[in-house]
């Protein structure tokens, strides 16, 4: 059995080896992948790939405790991360209500935001607080709607500094440990090595401290779309729709059930 990281060893893991990331949303799926992951995510992406919404703004923090207790319930040797979703840490006050209530209602280890410098007050308020939080800066899929888009960061010099003073700001802030998603490979370099906490990578390259990938993108479950970072591990859509058919031939012509499957 995996021994349940703690945030220390997360922070002393930097330069050492690095963190696997992957997200889950329910018990099952977090069963499954706890022996490969050191942290489990239950990212707010949950409301695309498991509640088939178009983006990420609309998930709930309801929505986030449900999913984040199912994970925690499948997995629970595993340092879990829950998203705080768009909208519920827009003040200091509203963050530490809203995180207070994910770390009172679940057993989550810590709770993620999207912001760097902008966000650094409400992360230090949280932090201060007794809040564990794991930030994430870069592409933020939260802001898709006022951004028009998912926009890859650290595209020029500026960008690429500005991303260097979001880390350094969540990093003072307290945070332990942050995501930085869809950022140039060597810009991400850069913001990794400009910080002494973990930076894990998603769509940032490999020059990181870590990498997440959401798991029904890494398993080939998720068909909308792909973006170019994603790596699928398995052909999952077609491994279940074939075995879905499968069953549902057995059925039609009799096969199943044998006599194995019968009291
Ligand atoms: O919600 C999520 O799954 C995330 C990852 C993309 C890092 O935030």
């Amino acid at each position: 059995m995996n021994k349940k990281l703690t945030i220390s060893a997360i922070k002393k893991s930097k330069g050492q080896k690095p963190l696997v990331m992957i997200t889950a949303y329910d018990a099952l799926f977090a069963t499954l992948l706890e022996p490969s992951a050191d942290m489990i995510l239950v990212g707010d992406s949950l409301n695309m790939s498991f509640a088939g919404k178009s983006d990420t703004v609309s998930a709930t923090l309801e929505q986030m405790i449900y999913h984040t207790n199912a994970v925690c319930q499948g997995a629970k040797n595993s340092f879990v991360i829950s998203d705080m979703p768009f909208g519920t840490y827009t003040s200091k006050a509203l963050a530490l209500t809203n995180a207070t209530k994910v770390f009172q209602e679940t057993p989550a280890d810590c709770v993620k935001v999207e912001g760097g410098e902008d966000k650094a007050e409400i992360v230090a308020h949280l932090t201060q607080n007794g809040i564990a939080i794991c930030g994430h800066i870069g592409l933020l899929p939260q802001s898709v709607r006022s951004e028009g888009g998912y926009k890859v960061k650290g595209k020029t010099e500026e960008e690429a500094e500005q991303l260097i003073k979001d880390a350094k700001a969540i990093e003072n802030a307290g945070a332990f440990c942050m995501v930085i998603e869809g950022v140039k490979a060597d810009v991400a370099k850069r913001v990794a090595e400009s910080v002494s906490i973990p930076v894990i990578g998603i769509g940032a390259g490999k020059d990181v401290d870590g990498q997440v990938l959401v798991f029904s993108d890494m398993l080939g479950l998720f068909e909308a779309f792909t973006p170019k970072f994603v790596k699928k591990y398995m052909d999952g859509a077609n491994l279940v729709k074939d075995a879905l058919q499968s069953y549902a031939n057995e059925v039609q012509n009799r096969t199943f059930p044998k006599e194995e499957h019968t009291y």
